[in-house]
C-alpha cells in the first residue's frame, strides 16, 4: 500500500525517525509487528527486496505509524533521504507481535536499535495499567534517542551505555540482572547474544522472556523461507511466525 511521508528526522548521528500517514497499518498494528518498505525510489528495482522494519509508535487517531531507523545499507541510506509528501509503498502490518502478560511487572529490555518495537508495546502495558521498567542499551551516549519517548509515557527508565558516557557503564544485561525478580515478564529485542544472555537470565530467576528475532528477509509474508530460524522441534519463518516468539520455543544459542 501507498503511504505518505509527514515527517523524517534525524535524531543522532545515523539515527532517524519516519512518520507516516497510514491509517489502515495504524488501526491494525499490534506491538512488535512490523512493515515491509519499498526503500527503491520510484522506477528503480534496487534494492529489489523490501526491508523490514518493527512499528515504533502508533497513532490510530492521527492515521500515523513512527519507524526509528539506523542506515546501515543503501535500503535505510534512501530512507533517510525521504521528505514530507514523498509516497513509501509498503506491506503490513506483519507477523505476531508479544503478547501482554498480566500480573506481572512488565520489563522492556531493548539492545541499540532493538529499542524501535518497545515504545509501542510500552504504550499498550500502560493503557493496560501497567508500569513497564524499560532498560536500554547503546555503544556510545551519542547513539541513546527515544529514552525520553519512555520517560513521558511514565515508565521507569535506565540506560547503559559501553563507552559509560551515559547511565551505566556496561551493557544492558547486567542492568537487567540487578532488577530481575519471578514477579517479572521480560520483552526483549536486539542482538542475538543479547537475548541469549538474557534467556539464560529469566530462566534462572523464573521470569517469561519474549524476543524479537532479526533476520534477512526476502518476501515478508511465508513465501521464501528466506527468514527460517533453527528451533528444538525444527525450522520457523520468523516474518510469520515471529518475529517475537516466547524464549523458549527458539534455539538462542547458536
Ligand atoms: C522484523 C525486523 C524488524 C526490524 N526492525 C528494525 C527497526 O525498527 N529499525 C532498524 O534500524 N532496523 C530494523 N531491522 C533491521 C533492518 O531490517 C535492516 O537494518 C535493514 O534491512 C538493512 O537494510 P539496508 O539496505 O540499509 O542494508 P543492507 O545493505 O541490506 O545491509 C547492511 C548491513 O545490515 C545487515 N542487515 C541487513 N538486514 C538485516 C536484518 N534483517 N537483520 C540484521 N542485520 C541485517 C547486513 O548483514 C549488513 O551487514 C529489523 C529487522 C527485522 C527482521
Ligand atoms: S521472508 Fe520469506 S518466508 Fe520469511
Amino acid at each position: 500500500m501507498l503511504t505518505t511521508v509527514r515527517k523524517n528526522t534525524m535524531l543522532a548521528d545515523g539515527i532517524y525517525r519516519l512518520i507516516l500517514s497510514a491509517p489502515q497499518v495504524a488501526a491494525d498494528a499490534e506491538p512488535g509487528q512490523f512493515v515491509h518498505v519499498q526503500t527503491a525510489p520510484q522506477m528503480s528495482r534496487d534494492p529489489f527486496l523490501r526491508r523490514p522494519l518493527s512499528i515504533h509508535e502508533c497513532s490510530p487517531q492521527e492515521g500515523t505509524i513512527a519507524l526509528l531507523y539506523e542506515v546501515v545499507g543503501r535500503g535505510t541510506h534512501l530512507l533517510s533521504h525521504l521528505q514530507p509528501g514523498d509516497e513509501v509503498d509498503l506491506l503490513g502490518p506483519l507477523g505476531r507481535g508479544f503478547t501482554l502478560v498480566p500480573g506481572r511487572r512488565p520489563v522492556l529490555v531493548g539492545g541499540g536499535m532493538g529499542l524501535a518495537p518497545l515504545l509501542f508495546l510500552a504504550r499498550r502495558l500502560r493503557e493496560a495499567g501497567q508500569r513497564p521498567a524499560v532498560l536500554v542499551g547503546f555503544r556510545r551516549g551519542r547513539d541513546v534517542v527515544a529514552s525520553e519517548d519512555f520517560a513521558a509515557l511514565g515508565c521507569q527508565v535506565e540506560i547503559a551505555t559501553e563507552d559509560g558516557s551515559v547511565g551505566f557503564r556496561g551493557v544492558v544485561t547486567t542492568l537487567l540482572e540487578k532488577h530481575l525478580s519471578s514477579e517479572d515478564a521480560v520483552y526483549a529485542c536486539g542482538p542475538r547474544p543479547m537475548l541469549s544472555a538474557l534467556k539464560d537470565a529469566c530462566q534462572q530467576a523464573g521470569a517469561p522472556l519474549q524476543v524479537s528475532l532479526e533476520e534477512r528477509m526476502g518476501c515478508g509474508i511465508g513465501a521464501c523461507l528466506g527468514c527460517a530460524c533453527p528451533t528444538p522441534n525444527g525450522y520457523v519463518r520468523v516474518c510469520t511466525e515471529g518475529p517475537v516468539f516466547w524464549a523458549e520455543e527458539v534455539d538462542l544459542h547458536g
